[in-house]
């Protein structure tokens, strides 16, 4: 019944569309959807790459079978173990007991350790080739873009890369999967999110991906989530390349929390000390109200940070903490920060926030805001001053080249 879509010849999208899940790994939020990409190559001999996540293996398997009319699936290459990709791998099997489980050792030892399977697998190693007929499979391995077994499988004869979760975006495939036939504006922002809250963290391992990819010529890449990229490939490489070296655009993002108003006045001020030097690009997050994976989204395109905090019971605002934390994992790199706090008592926040950078190891602002109960007239101009110290760091900032592979 399936009309699936042609992206090359012989190469069949046959992935879907998760419009249900709210919270992708239960959580990063999910307003326009995810999809998950899977391919047919449909040669001598056939290949699927890729699964689809468990609750939509029947809707896969119609697809599959569509395409194929009888004939059977003779290899399932996994390019990423994680189960958004993985999950239909048992139920697949049933349908296809000969199928053959192709991946380098640390994907089969991850298909034993999930899905108890051992049998029908083939192991294969950086640079090997698959062929299908025509269709000739390089496979290049890839660790940490995202797990240790990823990789990414390139078809020389149509000159396609399966890249798995790399160039990756949530939002589903509206009518169309690849770029020229969507409206690709709709995805720039969601693969930023998607960047920084999946991958973020793999900066230096997606920087050796790149160049490893370097040789290689591509007419398409093939991501397991979001547009099939024919188009746009030199910008959203270039995006990954960008991203990953940690480089930020100038802008200045401000985090703060509060609860009865004091801390958030002086954000609001720090931000009229930033535009005092010309800066118009300023994001201002209530940590309260904004989406989290829009926070850290932001933290990665913008050069500058700034994040405000009441003391609450001795510690950080818990919405803070827990926002700093996110920063943390990611080990952003190469970031201006300032920081300013409120209190009533005795002050504990400005303290943390000063530790926090001292640990991202980015350049600070000499001077830091703590005010004692409502905000007075020296510390008010004290906000306008940080604002105006860290959009000047922001300016001077340039891109590290020990953060460049
Ligand atoms: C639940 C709670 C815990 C607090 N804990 C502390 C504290 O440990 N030390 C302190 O000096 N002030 C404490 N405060 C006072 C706040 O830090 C202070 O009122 C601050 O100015 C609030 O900022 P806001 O108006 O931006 O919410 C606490 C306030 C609340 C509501
Ligand atoms: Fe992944
Ligand atoms: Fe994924």
């Amino acid at each position: 019944m399936f009309k699936n879509q042609q992206i090359a010849a012989d190469i069949f999208y046959v992935g879907v569309n998760d419009r249900q899940k709210h919270k992708f790994e239960n959580m990063i939020s999910l307003p326009n959807g995810v999809s998950y990409n899977s391919y047919l190559i449909v040669d001598e001999k056939v290949a699927l790459v890729d699964t689809v996540e468990v609750q939509f293996g029947d809707i896969f398997i119609d697809k599959i079978q569509s395409q194929l009319q009888g004939r059977t699936v003779d290899y399932l290459i996994i390019n990423h173990m994680e189960p958004d990709h993985s999950g239909s791998i048992r139920s697949i099997r049933k349908y296809y007991p000969d199928m053959v489980i192709v991946g380098n050792s640390k994907t089969l030892s991850m298909v034993e350790g999930y899905y108890g399977v051992t049998d029908n697998t083939l192991e294969i190693k950086d640079g090997e080739i698959l062929s299908l007929g025509k269709h000739k499979l390089q496979f290049h391995l890839t660790p940490m873009v995202h797990w240790p077994e990823t990789m990414m499988t390139y078809d020389k004869t149509e000159m396609v890369l399966f890249s798995g979760d790399a160039f990756g975006s949530f939002g589903t495939l509206d009518g169309s999967v690849v770029d020229d036939k969507l409206d690709v504006n709709r995805y720039w922002d969601e693969m930023a999110r998607y960047y920084a809250n999946v991958v973020g963290k793999y900066g230096s391992a997606i920087q050796k991906a790149l160049k490893k990819l370097t040789p290689l010529e591509f007419k398409y890449i093939c991501s397991t989530h979001g547009p099939v990229w024919k188009k746009y490939i030199t910008e959203v490489v270039d995006m990954y390349d960008q991203f990953s070296r940690y480089h930020g655009d100038d802008g200045v993002v401000i985090i703060y929390g509060s609860m009865y108003g004091n801390t958030e006045l002086m954000a609001e001020t720090v931000a009229q000390g930033v535009a005092e030097m010309g800066v118009k690009n300023i994001i201002i997050h209530n940590v309260s109200k904004s989406d989290p994976s829009i926070i850290i989204r932001d933290v990665f395109k913008y050069k500058a940070l700034i994040v405000g905090s009441p003391t609450y019971s001795n510690e950080l605002f818990p919405e803070i903490d827990s926002i700093l934390r996110k920063i943390e994992i990611r080990q952003v790199k190469n970031r201006v920060f300032g920081c300013f706090g409120s209190f009533t008592w005795a002050s504990a926040a400005v303290k943390r926030l000063k530790t926090f950078v001292e640990t991202m190891k980015w350049q600070s602002a000499e001077i830091s805001v703590d005010e004692k109960q409502g905000l007075k007239e020296d510390n008010y101009k004290a906000c306008l001053e940080l604002g105006r110290q860290v959009a000047i760091l922001m300016k001077d900032l340039v891109d590290e080249p020990e953060h460049c592979v």
